[in-house]
């Protein structure tokens, strides 16, 4: 079986740092470059975890390209500190300063010579991906997929009562992202809120010493106790690594074939829309030609959480 090529677009944060381990060890995936991207943390931060995360993998050869420092429209929202803490990987203090460097191509430049015949995970706002469809108009018909953590279909937001956290950092993006030629899977919240890891799960699967494991076991009790403080549950959302484990498992999801609009108006700013047909209205203007996604309505969670934990073990 030929690996798949990949690049992760991310902006590491923890959920990212659990799908990229998860991606560099699965055979079933060659992942060819990290491009960053501000969102969790600014675009700087996200660089030097990107690059300590691959240390830590033992993966240094695996080049990382630094990526959009704000939205391609507005000011930056801004790093979630509260979730993901100052340094994007939860401050435990264990994080060295990375001994490799980025390569001297911006995320767009590296998307655009290495996303064609590959496949790309967004982790992160979609900055990075509208940028490179600029440079090279024609590069989505090139590329094999695009697999998106971001978006609720038909649940509420995450960082607005309307919105995703990725979507809302840049709407203008993702809207041209979701209408270009490229075949899109949205792995939006409809299925990444339900895919929980609990606290027992957490222990068992960060009690090892390999570097990898010390490492997410100080990231992920940083967001399991913002978690915790919130919501009252003891266990972390896997955003990112459903995600990734789409692209490894798609069988432990259902998706829907709708096309899907973005909100960049108003307090709804970053609402992904999707039209699933049957209004009064047969053919709206906003969804009129555009093209299909296909978004994950429905997920075995519990497959998902064994996938990451078998793996992660
Ligand atoms: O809404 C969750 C998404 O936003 C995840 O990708 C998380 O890392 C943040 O980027
Ligand atoms: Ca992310």
């Amino acid at each position: 079986m030929t690996a798949r090529r990949v690049v992760i677009d991310t902006d590491p944060g923890i959920d990212d740092a659990i799908a990229i381990f998860l991606a560099l060890g699965a055979a079933e995936l060659d992942v060819v470059g990290l491009t960053t991207v501000y969102g969790n943390c600014a675009v700087d931060v996200a660089t030097r975890n990107a690059l300590v995360l691959l240390e830590v993998a033992e993966r240094g050869e695996v080049p990382v390209a630094m990526g959009a420092a704000a939205p391609v429209a507005t000011e930056y929202r801004g790093a979630i500190p509260h979730i993901h803490g100052v340094d994007g990987l939860g401050d435990s203090g264990l994080l060295t300063e990375p001994a490799g460097r980025p390569v001297d191509l911006t995320a767009a430049e590296f998307l655009c010579r290495h996303a064609p015949g590959a496949t790309v995970l967004a982790l992160g706002p979609l900055t990075n991906l509208a940028l490179a469809l600029r440079l090279r108009p024609d590069l989505d018909t090139l590329v094999r997929q695009v697999v998106v953590m971001g978006g609720n279909a038909l649940v509420p937001g995450n960082a607005t009562p309307a919105a995703e956290a990725n979507m809302v950092n840049d709407p203008e993006a993702a809207d041209v992202v979701f209408g270009a030629r490229w075949p899109v899977t949205m792995v939006g919240l409809d299925v990444t809120q339900r895919v929980v890891m609990d606290g027992p799960r957490i222990d068992a699967v960060t009690g090892g010493d390999a570097p990898t494991t010390r490492l997410l076991r100080g990231a992920i009790s940083f967001y399991r106790r913002f978690l915790e403080r919130v919501s009252g549950v003891d266990g972390i959302y896997l955003h990112d690594p459903t995600a990734a484990a789409y692209l490894l498992d798609p069988g432990l999801f259902r998706t829907e074939r709708w096309p899907v609009r973005v909100e960049t108006q108003g307090f709804s700013r970053g609402k992904t829309w999707p039209n699933l047909g049957g209004t009064d209205d047969e053919a709206p203007a906003a969804w009129q030609g555009r093209p299909l996604l296909d978004v994950c309505v429905d997920v075995d969670a519990a497959g998902v959480v064994d996938l990451v934990s078998r793996r992660l073990g």
